[in-house]
């Protein structure tokens, strides 16, 4: 199996040995997926692997969106989540604010910088009484 990737100077070529039954299955998972040719599809597939692996190392730097999801029905949440993003002000870029329903909103928090840091955010706003679910989705720029 031949890989091509894009490099800053243009691409490199290498050759993997891979059992023929992992490649016959990630040939079906990308053909389903859509994608056109295997190389996009491996490009890809090594962009998350470093994504994946930055997000586990504390120190390395990452970007990407906190998912907040709340009901407005615990006293000061609103506030302590304010609070908590005034905290975190060195790593969140931008937030917007979505009101799902009278009572249940959804915060989207931009952020970029160390991922343990951004980890502590989310673990922060999790920790909140009212808050419903956090999720974190996070690439390696
Ligand atoms: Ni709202």
């Amino acid at each position: 199996m031949v890989f091509m990737m894009q490099c800053k100077t243009g691409v490199i070529r290498f050759s993997v040995s891979l059992p023929p039954s992992l490649v016959e299955e990630f040939d079906d998972v990308w053909k389903r997926m859509g994608y056109e040719n295997r190389s996009k599809a491996v490009h890809d597939a090594i962009r998350a692997f470093i994504s994946d692996f930055k997000w586990t190392q504390g120190e390395d730097y990452v970007a990407g969106a906190v998912l907040v999801l709340y009901y407005l029905d615990k006293p000061r949440l609103l506030e302590k989540i304010t609070e908590a993003q005034h905290k975190f002000r060195d790593i969140i870029s931008s937030t917007t604010h979505i009101h799902i329903e009278e009572d249940k909103c959804l915060e989207i928090i931009a952020v970029n910088g160390e991922a343990s840091k951004i980890r502590r955010l989310a673990e922060e706003l999790m920790a909140k009484k009212g808050v419903k679910e956090v999720k974190v989705a996070i690439i390696a720029p």
